[in-house]
């Protein structure tokens, strides 16, 4: 059932720290650590690399916890499968349990989900239910469905597709090195429900365990919100036990509008253990950063962007410094957010059809 050919690939080459040898793949995993020579010498660190988990099967990392998840639903015979979702998670969801030929739904908050997130939950064939509440609300309500047994439950809240998603930090590390066999001292990712935060603590907290990696080093953990849903900075910056849930939560980068990040008690520790931090930037930064990392090819949506936005004010203020090496996630796609990426790019210019005109046209005035 499951192909042995797929499993030297991607996410299932990691098997030996997963739960199987296999899972219900598409397959996932395997993305590029891009190099940005013109942000990294902007930005002024002595390495950037940009891993883009948007080059994943549906356009995010959410599918490298789907298909452990997927395949845990599968062993368990359960027939309908369940998430909440700013939109990555219920394409995911989507595309990976229609694979393994189970049902689907999709919670999302109404009228603020990316287009093309929307369209691949529709087409996966997920059933959509569009609350009047925000994510936080659809979580809330999908955590109730899984207690009264009508769900198999697939957020980040599963600790299967936690698993899964380790193998982002495996991946990192392998690539990163260089011949002086250095790893990264920082890795910058978005933070939404900390569930990817989680998801790498727990990978290099288990390589140091077993010997594999030097506690001196695992990459200082750093998560990136945006400033109108912000809770782990918060949380971070008032050196809390706790993060508080903000009910009012707003930015142009949806997939990171979230108010309560459920994982914050596994991410916390992350964060704080490997010497990270934690910041806010503002929706303007995330753009400028969307701007940068596609004008050298990088693709992504604006939750992606965060990361870059979030290392350039760290860098900024101090925080990183100029010798460090560094690794930003991007998460998700360009093509997730098209509305979001033609508002931050070129807008099209009529031109008559006519050649000669055509050059008038780029002779003069833009
Ligand atoms: N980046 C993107 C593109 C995301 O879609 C998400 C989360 C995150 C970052 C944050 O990751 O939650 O692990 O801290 N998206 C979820 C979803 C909430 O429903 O697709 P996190």
């Amino acid at each position: 059932e499951f192909e042995a050919s797929e499993v030297d690939r991607g996410v299932w080459r990691y098997a030996a720290a997963l739960p199987f040898e296999m899972g219900v793949s598409l397959p996932e995993g395997d993305t590029p650590l891009h190099e940005v020579p013109r942000l990294e010498s902007e930005i002024g660190v002595s390495r950037l690399r940009i891993k883009h988990e948007g080059m994943n099967p549906t356009g995010s990392f959410k599918d490298r916890g789907m298909t452990v998840g997927v395949r845990v639903a599968k062993e368990l015979g359960v027939d309908r499968l369940a998430c909440a979702s700013t939109g990555n998670t219920s394409a995911a969801l989507a595309a990976y349990g229609g694979r393994g030929g189970m049902e689907t739904l999709v919670l999302l908050p109404a009228g603020k989900v990316a287009a093309g997130k929307v369209a691949q939950a529709a087409l996966h064939g997920a059933r959509i239910l569009e609350v009047d509440g925000n994510f936080d609300a659809c979580l809330d309500i999908v955590q109730d469905l899984a207690e009264r047994g009508e769900a198999y439950l697939l957020n980040s809240l599963n600790p299967f597709r936690l698993e899964g998603q380790k193998t982002i930090g495996f991946e990192i590390l392998e690539q990163f090195r260089d011949e002086e066999g250095r790893f990264p001292d920082r890795i910058v990712l978005p933070v939404g429900n900390a569930g990817n935060t989680a998801a790498l603590y727990k990978c290099f907290r288990e390589l140091v365990q077993s010997g594999a990696l030097d506690e001196a080093d695992v990459p200082k953990l750093t998560g990136v919100q945006a400033e109108g849903a912000a809770p782990m900075v918060e949380a971070i910056e008032n050196d809390a036990d706790e993060v508080r849930r903000w009910d009012e939560v707003e930015t142009r980068a949806t997939a990171i509008r979230i108010g309560n990040p459920v994982n914050a008690p596994k991410a916390l520790p992350g964060i704080r253990n490997t010497g990270g931090t934690a910041v806010a930037v503002s929706d303007e930064e995330i753009t400028g950063a969307q701007r940068a990392l596609a004008a050298e090819g990088v693709g992504v949506e604006p939750a992606s962007a965060a990361s870059v936005a979030g290392l350039r004010k760290l860098r900024d203020e101090g925080v990183v410094d100029d010798d460090e090496a560094v690794v930003c996630l991007t998460t998700g796609h360009l093509l997730k957010d098209p509305d979001a990426a033609a508002a931050a790019g070129n807008d099209p210019e009529s031109v008559p059809n006519d050649t000669d005109a055509v050059l008038a046209h780029l002779a003069g005035e833009r």
